[in-house]
C-alpha cells in the first residue's frame, strides 16, 4: 500500500492514523499511515528520508508547520502561502508541494454545525499561527465582517495587517482589538488562543453572544473546554469544541493525496467515542 504519515514532536497521541484509515477503508483505498517522531533539529532530513524511502505523502504537525513552508516554498497552494504554514506534504513530479488544510476544515466543521461563515459576523480570539490560519478562510468564505481579537492587542492588529495586505478586496470587512473591546453581538465566536490547554478561558467580556450564536473552540477535549463553559454562562447558544475541525482537515488532505472526499461524519462519531 501506498505510505503516508504525521511527522511532528509530540507525535505520540496524533489521531490522525486512525482518521486516515478510517478513510481509506470507507473510500476502499488500500494505504499504510505511520506516526514518525523528528528531532526538533532534524525536521529537513526526516521529510527528505520518508520521501527517498517512497513515501507518499505527510501531515505536519506541531512544532514544525512553520519549517514545512519554508521547505515547500517553490511549490505551495495559495492558502500554504496566505497561512505562512504548511499542514499537508506530497511529492508531484520529483519535487516537494505544501498545502494547508486547517482553515477548510474549520470551514467544513462550519458547515456541518449549520454556522456557515457566510454573511455572519465573526469574533475570532487569538493572533498566533492558529488564529493566521483561519482568518482568510474565513474572510474568503464571505463572512460579513471578522473582528479578531487578541489578549496582546498589537498581536491583533499586526495580524489584521498581514491578512488586509494579502487579501485588500476584504481588508474593509476585517478589524482588530484587544480582548476588552471584543463588542457584539456576534454570530460565530472562534477560540484560537492556547488559553484552553491551561484551565482559564480568555478573559473575554459578557454581551457577545447573538441570538442563535455558536461559540468554537479549535481545540478539542473529552469534555468542554473552559472557552465553552464561559460562552455558556455568557449565553451562547450552541458550543462546539475542534475535534469536527480535525477530521475536516484531515478530509481535505484525503482529498488532495486521493482524489477522493471522504465523508467526515462517521470518523468523527468513532473518534468522539473514543475521546470518551
Ligand atoms: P498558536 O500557533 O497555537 O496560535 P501562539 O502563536 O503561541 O500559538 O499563539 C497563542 C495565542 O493564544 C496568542 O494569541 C496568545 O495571546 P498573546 O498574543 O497575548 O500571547 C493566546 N493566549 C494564550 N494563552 C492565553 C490566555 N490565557 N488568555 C488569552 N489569550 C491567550
Amino acid at each position: 500500500p501506498k505510505r503516508y504519515a504525521v511527522i511532528g514532536n509530540p507525535v505520540e497521541h496524533s489521531r490522525s492514523p486512525f482518521i486516515h484509515e478510517q478513510f481509506g477503508r470507507q473510500t476502499g483505498l488500500a494505504l499504510r499511515y505511520d506516526k514518525i517522531k523528528a528531532p526538533l533539529d532534524g525536521f529537513a532530513g526526516a521529510v527528505a528520508d520518508f520521501f527517498a524511502q517512497g513515501g507518499h505523502g505527510l501531515n505536519v504537525t506541531v512544532p514544525f508547520k512553520e519549517e514545512a513552508f519554508a521547505l515547500a516554498q517553490a511549490h505551495l497552494s495559495e492558502r500554504a502561502r496566505l497561512a505562512g504554514a504548511v499542514n499537508t506534504l506530497w511529492m508531484e513530479q520529483g519535487r516537494l508541494h505544501g498545502c494547508n488544510t486547517d482553515g477548510v476544515g474549520l470551514l467544513h466543521d462550519l458547515r456541518r454545525l449549520s454556522h456557515a461563515p457566510a454573511g455572519k459576523n465573526i469574533l475570532l480570539v487569538g493572533a498566533g499561527g492558529a488564529a493566521r490560519g483561519v482568518a482568510f478562510p474565513l474572510l474568503d468564505a464571505g463572512c460579513a465582517r471578522l473582528h479578531i481579537v487578541n489578549r496582546t492587542a498589537q498581536r491583533a492588529q499586526q495580524l489584521r495587517q498581514q491578512v488586509a495586505g494579502h487579501m485588500p478586496r476584504l481588508a474593509a470587512s476585517l478589524s482588530a482589538g484587544s480582548l476588552a473591546e471584543a463588542g457584539g453581538p456576534w454570530d460565530i465566536v472562534i477560540n484560537a488562543t492556547s488559553s484552553s490547554l491551561g484551565q482559564t478561558p480568555p478573559d473575554l467580556p459578557a454581551g457577545l453572544y447573538g441570538p442563535g450564536a455558536l461559540a468554537y473552540d479549535m481545540v478539542y477535549a473529552p469534555r468542554p473546554t473552559p472557552f465553552m463553559e464561559q460562552a455558556r454562562r455568557q449565553g451562547a447558544r450552541q458550543t462546539a469544541d475542534g475535534l469536527g475541525m480535525l477530521v475536516g482537515q484531515a478530509a481535505a488532505s484525503f482529498a488532495i493525496w486521493h482524489g477522493v472526499s471522504p465523508d467526515m461524519e462517521p470518523v468523527l462519531h468513532a473518534l468522539r467515542q473514543q475521546l470518551l
